[in-house]
């Protein structure tokens, strides 16, 4: 628009310059002269004229294609997925990206966004969906290491393709987690979406998820214990992740926080995964939205699993039962133990607030590790997070201040064996945490 603008200009003022300067070089008689001058005159206008319709078509043949081909990138580049998933226009060969029903090939490198996969690709870089790649199997599908042809390492999840949540929840991941950027969130780097797949390609959290940790055994082999110090720091990886969920303009309730989404990267450094069953939330301070209960047994809080209204306040409820596996080692529900023990919140509530029983309910393995002091601090925060009254509930905000004094050792984690049991345990290197802040875009320290 604006090279024809600028065309247009050259076009009124050209002409008389031309003439002027045609006329100044020819020394004719003043008849040939008039002549000359009217023959330019006609001749020099039309000639000029063609030379900017010639160069307009060259510019419009230069630009069209640019951009539209701008235009594929920048819908690729914010994960746009196109309304009507399981019908997409074009049809072609199974690794032909246009069967992805998207315009063109987004740039190679990720850019915050999403990059758009072929079928062949992922199958190129998971050794054909190879058994030996599997690294997890959830309720929405099997996770698959894999191998992108830049190098990157990364987590391919196909979904299982049943009816339509299936298919809104691969929208809503897609469609959120191109949105969101937090150091606290396990990225997605694409998917693909063609009429026979839905995969989801995210970064590879190599210590896989909180839960495997919490289970292990500590042998050689199995995942390594955590340490007191790891466990808080991952408290507070979660926490931060919640926080800048809830503090958006428009909140994002993600209603499936439990140890199986908080990922651990090389580093033991936690992050937030599996957004298919996030929601908008409302923007009014603790404002409501209705919806299904959908949600994971043990994590759900009361008020949503009985009326379905759904709240920031309902993550804070999950966020307490995961800050009580950190301390206890123990699972939501666990059907095996006596009754009164077998649901996790109702067996801990008691002892949280008893100075005199709070010891009893910490993993054994962590003996020796923390003072008396900071378990008091820690399972006050859980009892807040916990309680039936969603509105008592602390926000994310103010669950990230409490716990941020309480981390305070800082820096990468070491695998060491404990000298005592022969375990192996992740621990933390020392060093201060001064510079920690609570900003929901503060970086990873
Ligand atoms: N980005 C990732 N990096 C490393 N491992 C991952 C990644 N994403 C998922 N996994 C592994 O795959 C497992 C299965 O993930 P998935 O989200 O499908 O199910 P889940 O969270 O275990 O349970 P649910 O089906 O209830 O969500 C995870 O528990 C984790 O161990
Ligand atoms: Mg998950």
């Amino acid at each position: 628009m604006f090279a024809s603008h600028h065309i247009a200009m050259r076009s009124t003022a050209e002409p008389p310059s031309l003439v002027t300067q045609a006329h100044q070089q020819r020394p004719h008689s003043h008849a040939n002269g008039i002549r000359a001058h009217t023959v330019l005159l006609v001749i020099l206008p039309t000639i000029s004229l063609s030379l900017i319709v010639a160069l307009l078509l060259i510019l419009v043949l230069i630009y069209r294609p640019r951009s539209s081909s701008n235009r594929a990138e920048k819908l690729a580049g914010n994960a746009y997925v196109p309304k009507n998933l399981s019908a997409p226009s074009v049809t072609s060969s199974p690794g032909d990206v246009r069967k992805c029903g998207y315009i063109a090939r987004p740039p190679s490198k990720f850019r915050g966004g999403g990059q758009v996969f072929t079928y062949r690709e992922l199958e190129l870089a998971t050794d054909k969906f190879s058994e030996e790649n599997v690294i997890g199997n959830g309720g929405f599908g099997v996770v698959y290491r894999g191998v992108l042809t830049d190098g990157t390492q990364a987590a391919i999840k196909r979904l299982n393709r049943d009816g339509k949540q299936g298919d809104r929840d691969f929208r809503v991941e897609v469609d959120l987690l191109s949105r969101l950027q937090s150091p606290y969130l396990v990225q997605l780097i694409g998917y693909c979406a063609d009429a026979n797949h839905r995969i989801l390609v995210f970064e590879l959290m190599s210590n896989g998820n909180l839960r495997e940790h919490l289970n292990s055994n500590g042998q050689e082999g199995s995942p390594a214990y955590l340490d007191w110090g790891t466990r808080l720091r991952i408290a507070l990886d979660g926490a931060k992740g919640l926080e800048y969920l809830h503090e958006k303009s428009t909140p994002v309730i993600h209603r499936d926080f439990k140890t199986t989404n908080i990922l651990l990267d090389h580093d033991y450094r936690g992050k937030i995964s599996d957004f298919g069953l996030a929601k908008f939330g409302s923007q009014k301070p603790n404002g409501l939205v209705s919806t299904r209960v959908l949600g994971t047994t043990g994590y759900v809080a009361p008020e949503y699993a009985m009326t379905g209204k759904l709240t920031t306040k309902s993550d804070v409820y999950s966020f307490g039962v995961v800050l009580l596996e950190l301390i206890t080692g123990r699972v939501p529900v666990d059907m095996k133990r006596p009754a009164d023990e077998s649901v996790l919140v109702s067996w801990a509530l008691p002892k949280l607030t008893n100075r005199e029983k709070v010891q009893e309910m910490v993993d054994p393995v962590l003996e020796g590790q923390y003072s008396y002091k900071e378990l008091i601090q820690i399972a006050a925060i859980a009892a807040m997070c916990v309680q039936s009254e969603a509105d008592y509930r602390p926000l994310m905000t103010d669950v990230v201040q409490s716990l941020i004094p309480l981390v305070k050792q800082k820096a990468s984690a070491l695998i060491a064996t404990t000298p005592k049991l022969g375990h192996q345990i992740v621990t933390l290197k020392s060093s201060s945490i001064d510079s920690e802040s609570s900003g929901t875009n503060s970086p990873h320290f």
